[in-house]
């Protein structure tokens, strides 16, 4: 494979309201998120903080002795919480496979939860409620299409709230326009670093088939 052209499979991709096509048929959209899922230190720790803080109730704990497909016993509790559009968020307790490290605060370049509320003034009710529970909720932030607070959950996951701001749809309206044009750019502008960390094969690396020659 050569260059850094798109995924090199044999399918047409037009997004619209009715999802992409596949060889002439629908594929249908990928909605939402169902669930995001992240390993806890404790299942009741991160009860109290989902549940009794942000409000998300427990939906479902999950006790189960291994994992399926695989013929070992690990030990572990599946738990998931749901968000107000019916979506989940859920953890795993194992403590076998647990290790200290990794609950320790994570960067929120690798990962965070953000999860969105109605108004500016419902995001700093929310503020104030979190910080009288006796978690740091700091912000707002003013990202321009929305303004956020942060806090960090006990398992070391940053958790946002956000809100959008009266010129959201203007600005994600631009942003959708300018999206393309600025990965080009930004493709253009750190490739040759990244081809010197990476390697070009792992940044050029696609599909299955265009590794086994086909696409
Ligand atoms: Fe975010």
């Amino acid at each position: 494979m050569t260059g850094i052209g798109w995924c090199s499979l044999p399918m047409v991709i037009e997004m619209s309201h009715e999802g992409p096509k596949h060889d002439g048929d629908t594929l249908g959209l990928l909605r939402n998120a169902h669930h995001v899922a992240y390993r806890c230190r404790d299942a009741e720790q991160t009860r109290w903080f989902y549940e009794d803080v942000l409000g998300l109730p427990l939906a479902a704990a999950l006790a189960l002795d291994e994992i399926p497909g695989l013929n070992e016993p690990t030990p572990y509790l599946h738990l998931f919480f749901e968000m107000g559009n019916g979506d989940f968020v859920a953890f795993f307790d194992e403590p076998q496979g647990a290790d200290p490290d990794q609950f320790l605060r994570a960067h929120s370049f690798d990962r965070h939860l953000a999860f969105e509320t109605g108004s500016e003034e419902e995001l700093l009710r929310w503020q104030r409620h979190i910080n009288e529970k006796g978690v740091t909720c700091l912000g707002p932030v003013d990202h321009g299409f929305v303004k956020s607070v942060y806090m960090y959950d006990p398992n070391g996951l940053q958790v946002e709230i956000t809100a959008r701001t009266a010129d959201y749809d203007r600005i994600m309206a631009a942003e959708r326009e300018a999206a393309r044009r600025q990965l080009d750019e930004w493709t253009r502008r750190t490739r040759d670093a990244k081809v010197a960390k990476f390697g070009a094969e792992a940044i050029d690396r696609r599909s299955r088939r265009a590794a086994e020659g086909a696409g």
